[in-house]
């Protein structure tokens, strides 16, 4: 390179050098360290190295771009364009040679590592950095006065060509590697597989000539009731079909420690609830695969985030030392494995499996995730991350330190445990409203955009019909009831007589609030009953008392922002979560909703090898508190149980709802209806 050689300019990047006349732009690019894409290795073959040249006046660049900056279009270009046809504009940047100075635009769809913007789950940019990628390669071939094997051969091209070595390869690839080579005419594309600890390269599959064929990976949310995976091309990062199932080893137990439980007391158990939960990855796998219209062969890799338990049963340990104390895990690594030892049958015989790293013995691979999506380490505000599930992964912290527990809140925010509770599904009441003056309720279901005292709402919900009430719609009833004076900061609902509703219906020695009444239609009655919200009360008991350890440990009684993850929490309304104390204090504004964090986690780690080292990483400088050996912990869990709570002033909630200071503790001192007082405390 002299200085009386071409200057070549590359947009967006601003990356600059001088190369001699003929150096093709794909070489400037790659000496540059200029993000420009190759899968056929600069053969005009793959079109993954398209850029745009920019001709005129570049005063910004100090260059000047004459027509014939570059060396005209070639036979091979020349054939790309009439074989799959060639954007105006662009050039193949392997083919395309540099004559004078040049400013060349490297476009998105060109670079490796391009950021994709995610639009179904979350809206989160994501970086292209996958594991497994497709390169092709043209291989010597074999010569007798030369010996050597095949795939000696195919590894000495893949470093000539591509500078990738040391690589191996499983035994299912060296039988089919000769027969592929030679059907290749010496020319293979093979999927190579590096991970962030691995120092040499696999070979996962390998295919004859110049193959296209997209390969794709599983993020899979594996909860205790829910298994939920993300199809994703590991090209762009795209999600090409996504699906959830139940869990199936909830039939061994609905929660964690029903199904430890079950494994101490079965032998065998553990390696029971193993089976089933690959046995539903891989019905999961396969019926992504048909509704994407893609072989499931063509599945890569599985990256898993999980609950600790989850985790050992799916990796085929016993969870048996996660059910007492000291509470060991028996890796808090990550996991990198091949997904065959897991009986992955469904996925590519030489599939991978990551499993993110768990935090501690209850804090698990999902919180990991969490921690990798919402980045509580990056904060300038100390900020609490609440992932609500059955198990509730909490995180808190800042620039200066981050902390994380887990809490069991057990399945009532789901909608289970609660007396009219269904999944979110059409007909579920989501959204509702309680007049504090009239008591009388006004209601949204799922499938219906009108609120049901809209004179069209009937209507509008004849083909939903209103079937019962989801987990955001029980929050919002609880804390609806509180603000409107029908549920006391106890958690006692009142009479009719003490209320001045007729809503308020005896139910044995307690009372419960009337939604709706559908039985003259054949319908149901959907209430709120008292047994509902004692399963309220303690889910976010629980749930508050973890996010108070953490505020304990950081020295702190109060947190700049608060993001409510999962994806249920996605849908809880910040004010009535505050209402019920189901978070700290905090400024409405500074209450966010993030979608499923731990799902979006798991979809990082599957399209990115840095993000997996980086969660390595970062887990290890995450303080980790144990719930349940914390002496506190029952502490604030009793504080916590009233709404929103007992001891902990709220200032801020008051200041911006009702919260009336009711009793309908009527044992021993008033009459009926004698509880009730109106004021509202300061
Ligand atoms: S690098 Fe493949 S066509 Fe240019």
């Amino acid at each position: 390179m002299s200085t009386s050689d071409p200057l070549v300019v590359f947009t967006p990047s601003g990356k600059r050098g001088r190369f001699p006349v003929g150096t093709p732009i794909l070489t400037a690019a790659r000496q540059l360290g200029v993000d420009l894409d190759s899968v056929c290795g600069g053969r005009g073959i793959c079109s993954k190295c398209q850029v745009t040249p920019s001709y005129g006046e570049f005063s910004k660049h100090g260059v000047t771009v004459h027509e014939d900056a570059l060396s005209e279009w070639n036979a091979v270009e020349e054939r790309y364009d009439q074989k799959r046809g060639l954007a105006k504009g662009r050039r193949l940047g392997c083919q395309a040679t540099v004559q004078r100075d040049v400013v060349i635009d490297v476009p998105e769809t060109s670079q490796v590592h391009r950021q994709v913007v995610r639009k179904d789950a979350s809206d989160r940019v994501m970086v292209m950095d996958p594991a497994t990628k497709l390169y092709y390669v043209e291989v010597a071939e074999p010569d007798m006065h030369e010996p050597s094997g095949d795939l000696e051969r195919l590894a000495e091209a893949l470093k000539a060509q591509w500078d990738i070595a040391p690589v191996t390869a499983p035994l299912s690839i060296m039988t089919r590697l000769q027969p592929v080579l030679r059907k290749g005419k010496w020319a293979v594309t093979v999927a190579l597989h590096k991970g962030h600890t691995d120092d040499s390269y696999q070979i996962l599959d390998i295919y004859p000539g110049f193959n296209e064929e997209r390969l794709f990976g599983l993020a899979i949310d594996l909860g205790s009731t829910t298994i939920a995976a993300h199809l994703t091309d590991l090209r762009n990062g795209t999600v090409a079909a996504s699906a959830g199932v139940m869990n199936p080893q909830i039939r061994f137990g609905e929660d964690l420690m029903s199904r430890v439980s079950y494994s101490m007391m079965n032998p065998g158990g553990d390696k029971e609830m193993t089976r089933a939960v690959r046995e539903a990855i891989n019905g999961l796998a396969q019926s992504l695969a048909e509704e994407a219209g893609i072989d499931a062969g063509q599945i890569m890799e599985a990256v898993f985030v999980c609950n600790p338990v989850m985790h050992h049963l799916l990796l085929g340990i016993d969870p048996v030392e996660l059910g007492q104390a000291p509470f060991a895990l028996a890796t808090s690594r990550s996991v990198s494995a091949p997904a065959r030892g897991l009986d992955l049958s469904a996925l590519n015989s030489n599939a991978r499996i990551f499993v993110l790293p768990c935090i501690a013995g209850h804090v698990g691979a999902d919180a990991a995730a969490v921690a990798l999506t919402e980045q509580p380490g990056q904060q300038d505000e100390l900020t609490l991350v609440v992932d609500v599930g059955t198990n509730a992964e909490i995180l808190l912290g800042d620039k200066a330190r981050v902390l994380a527990c887990s809490s069991p809140t057990g399945p009532a925010f789901e909608g289970a445990q609660i007396s009219s509770g269904q999944r979110a599904a059409p007909g579920a009441i989501e959204r509702i409203e309680i007049d504090p003056t009239t008591k009388e309720p006004r209601f949204r279901v799922i499938g219906v955009d009108l609120w049901s005292d809209d004179p069209d709402f009937e209507a509008a919900a004849a083909a939903t019909g209103i079937t019962g009430i989801c987990g955001s719609g029980i929050i919002e009833a609880v804390a609806e009831m509180r603000m409107a004076g029908i549920v006391d900061a106890s958690g006692l609902v009142g009479s009719a007589a003490q209320t001045g509703t007729d809503r308020c219906i005896t139910e044995g020695r307690t009372h419960a609030y009337v939604i709706h009444d559908g039985r003259a239609e054949g319908g149901p009655l959907i209430t709120v009953t008292q047994g509902d919200i004692r399963a309220i009360q303690l889910a976010k008991s629980a749930l508050y008392a973890g996010a108070r350890l953490l505020m304990d440990e950081r020295g702190t009684d109060t947190v700049g922002r608060v993001v409510l993850a999962g994806a249920f929490g996605a849908h809880i309304s910040p004010k009535h979560a505050m209402v019920l104390g189901m978070i700290p204090d905090a400024p409405l504004d500074k209450v966010t909703s993030a979608g499923n964090a731990a799902g979006t986690g798991a979809r990082i780690a599957l399209c990115s090898v840095a993000a997996r080292a980086e969660i390595e990483k970062t887990v290890r400088e995450i303080t980790k508190v144990e719930t349940a050996i914390e002496p506190k912990f029952q502490e604030h869990f009793v504080n916590a149980n009233a709404l929103p709570h007992a001891t902990d002033p709220f200032p801020i909630l008051r200041g911006i709802v009702p919260l009336p200071d009711v009793s309908y503790n009527t044992k021993g001192t008033e009459a009926e209806g004698g509880g009730r007082r109106r004021r509202r405390r300061g």
